[in-house]
């Protein structure tokens, strides 16, 4: 069997028992270290870790390959559950718009945004689709990723949404890293319906869902709800549907609105709501007694320029809050995890190890690839990252706007 040691590690963080899924509240702010370590990876697999002192020299001599970490710290691969990377074109020209003043949902109903994305989107070629994404998605796993979630809803037509799930689909299949699929059909309101949305939630739950369910297209099902998008009502007759055909709720909620969306996401047992700018008493009081994890995307508001979610008040009421990128041309168009975390310590003030464990096993819980990825477990899957030398694991978040990464991991291999 091929194993490798990887030692000389710094600090070697986010270790965890395997039947951890998520942490919450108070403990979110344990990150589990052991300094000076070593870690052995087999088949692909971490088989074993401890410190420097203990069993090194005997295990340096049976390994097939050795890695020396040379004083960086490893850490357990971004679980980034909240993406859409498929999609055709940049959108910087709105970005100048929304500098000159424009908000982003003026853009919206002008039919720029989503709407301008799912036009360009339904005239490229399925191919260029797939071309373009696969590029994404190395570049965020060169950043540090190891498990990635990918929505539609670029398409807003029944064939155009099928082709992006298409698309997710073979680069589930090409990719080193576990891909989640979720259907956003409901992403935004097709221009052809804007006299009768109703309508076109019809052909989202008619249409688009039956084939999307018969070929097992996605993993989730996720609507838009939001003030100018989606109301509480249409989003619960979409995830009834979605649940129907065996899709669970993960959705977009409460980011530019205290819009219900929350509520009716636990209702239907989301695994997660997402974004969540607009949080108060009554969303964080729906949250308790419930499993469904808060996703927050502070590079979203970053670059919107808009309100923060209240991180501090939900982690406070005892929550487990995970840590997305929402890699997108409208929004979000980075991918970088290092910048999610930093934003999430400096604006929303989460502690290091907050984020960090936000960013790894809670995000993995939210797109439930926790028993493989998230953490330094054994028997998960080695996907990691090793820093360059650095003092600890805090001058990440402190050192903003870099990703200080000499190797990336994938499956036991440098990537
Ligand atoms: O998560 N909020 C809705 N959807 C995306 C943005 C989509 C876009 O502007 O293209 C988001 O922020
Ligand atoms: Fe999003």
């Amino acid at each position: 069997m091929a194993t490798t040691i990887i030692h000389n590690i710094k600090q070697l963080i986010g270790i965890q028992d395997s039947n951890v899924r998520t942490v919450s509240g108070r403990n979110l702010a344990n990150l589990p270290v052991i300094e000076d370590a070593w870690l052995e990876i087999r088949e692909g697999k971490i088989n074993n870790f401890g410190s420097e002192r203990e069993r090194l020299p005997e295990l340096l001599n049976g390994a097939d390959e050795v890695i020396d970490a040379k004083h960086g710290i490893v850490a357990p691969a971004w679980c980034d559950s909240h993406t859409h990377l498929v999609f055709a074109k940049s959108r910087e020209e709105e970005f100048v718009m929304r500098l000159q003043g424009k908000s982003y949902e003026e853009i919206a109903a002008a039919g720029g945004g989503i709407l301008n994305s799912a036009a360009v989107l339904r005239n490229t070629p399925e191919d260029d689709l797939l071309e373009s994404a696969q590029q994404r998605l190395n570049e965020i796993i060169r950043m540090g990723t190891g498990a990635v979630e990918i929505k539609s809803g670029y398409g807003l037509t029944p064939e155009s949404e099928w082709k992006m799930l298409r698309v997710i689909r073979r680069l589930k299949e090409i990719s080193p890293i576990p891909i989640k699929a979720t259907f956003l059909g409901a992403h935004a309101v097709h221009p052809s319906f804007k006299s009768n949305p109703d309508a076109y939630v019809d052909q989202v739950i008619n249409d688009m869902l039956p084939v999307v369910a018969d070929e097992g297209l996605a993993d989730y099902i996720d609507v838009f709800c939001d003030r100018g998008f989606f109301t509480p009502e249409q989003t619960e007759r979409i995830l009834e549907a979605g649940q129907n055909v065996g899709l669970k709720p993960k959705i977009h909620a409460n980011e530019l609105d205290y819009s219900g969306g929350i509520q009716v996401g636990v209702k239907h047992n989301a695994v997660s709501v997402d974004h969540l700018e607009c949080t108060g008493n009554d969303e964080i009081a729906a949250l308790k007694n419930s499993q469904t994890i808060s996703t927050l995307l502070p590079q979203t508001a970053f670059f919107l320029n808009i309100d923060y979610p209240p991180a501090r008040n939900i982690i406070d009421a005892g929550l487990p809050v995970a840590l997305a990128s929402d890699y997108n041309p409208g929004s979000s168009p980075s991918g970088n995890m290092f910048f999610a975390v930093a934003l999430a310590c400096i604006q929303m003030k989460m502690l290091p190890e907050e984020a960090i464990n936000a960013a790894t096993i809670n995000g993995a819980a939210a797109m439930e690839t926790e028993n493989e990825t998230g953490s330094i477990t054994i028997g998960k899957r080695a996907n990691l990252w090793i820093s360059e030398p650095i003092p600890s694991y805090t001058f990440l978040p402190y050192s903003f706007g870099r990703a200080p990464i000499k190797h990336v991991i994938i499956n036991g291999s440098i990537y």
